[in-house]
């Protein structure tokens, strides 16, 4: 009899290490997929950190437009409404997921999502490696906190603006920077920079 309790207690014991295993293994799976996308935001703005006016951009920098779309395109690039309108089509090679309150925005060839969490689960599910935040002023406020990396054109103008990027905490450290100068087809000097978010484990 006592045999028998001691030999059920070690099938229990065995069960519930099977079962702890199982998720344990789930969490490291969740864990590891959340290491592995870089959530990386891409902006342009001046010297006082103005991006839009009239919900449009503040300048034509062509050079910009192409560094945007080298960096982002085979990616999930997340944005607000607003930008969304102000862009108005969703932009080729890239998967576009467009944040509204409204529960019934529909937009075809784009997924629309009530959240910013929302947003970052769907590329997080899709497996994607670098996820791109691309605007507007509201978008970045909230997921600032959750980027791993910023590439940001340093526009050298002060403008006028009523659209703006938040100032940058001593968190960020600068890793990358390419200068470009004015020419008939870009009316302001701009640096190309990439900042990474430095913690006491980096
Ligand atoms: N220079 C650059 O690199 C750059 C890049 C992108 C944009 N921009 C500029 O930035 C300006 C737009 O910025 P913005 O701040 O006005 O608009 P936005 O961030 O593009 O979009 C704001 C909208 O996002 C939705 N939203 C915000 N927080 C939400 C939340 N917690 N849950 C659900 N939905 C949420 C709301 O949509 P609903 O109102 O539909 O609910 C809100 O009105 C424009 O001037 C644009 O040109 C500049």
């Amino acid at each position: 009899m006592k045999d028998d309790i001691v030999i059920e207690q070690y099938h229990l014991f065995f069960v519930l290490i099977f079962i702890l295993n199982d998720k344990v293994r789930v969490i490291l799976k969740d864990f590891q997929l959340f290491l592995s996308m870089k959530i990386s935001l891409i902006v342009a703005k001046s010297r006082n950190n103005a991006i839009g006016r009239n919900n449009q951009l503040l300048w034509h920098l062509p050079k910009d437009l192409k560094h945007f779309k080298k960096l982002t395109s085979g990616h999930h690039i997340i944005m607000g409404r607003k930008t969304y309108e102000s862009i108005g089509r969703p932009l080729p090679n890239r998967v576009s997921i467009v944040i509204t309150r409204n529960l019934e925005y529909q937009l075809e060839g784009c997924l629309v999502v009530n959240s910013p969490q929302e947003a970052l689960q769907i590329a997080k599910q899709n497996t994607e490696n670098e996820l791109f935040i691309i605007g507007g002023e509201e978008i970045y406020r909230i997921l600032l906190p959750h980027t791993h990396r910023l590439y940001i054109t340093e526009v050298h103008t002060e403008i006028d603006g009523d659209a703006f990027f938040p100032q940058l905490s001593d968190d960020w450290r600068e890793i990358k920077r390419q200068a470009h100068l004015a020419d008939e087809k870009h009316h302001f000097d701009f640096d190309f920079v990439v900042y990474e978010k430095f913690t006491s484990l980096s």
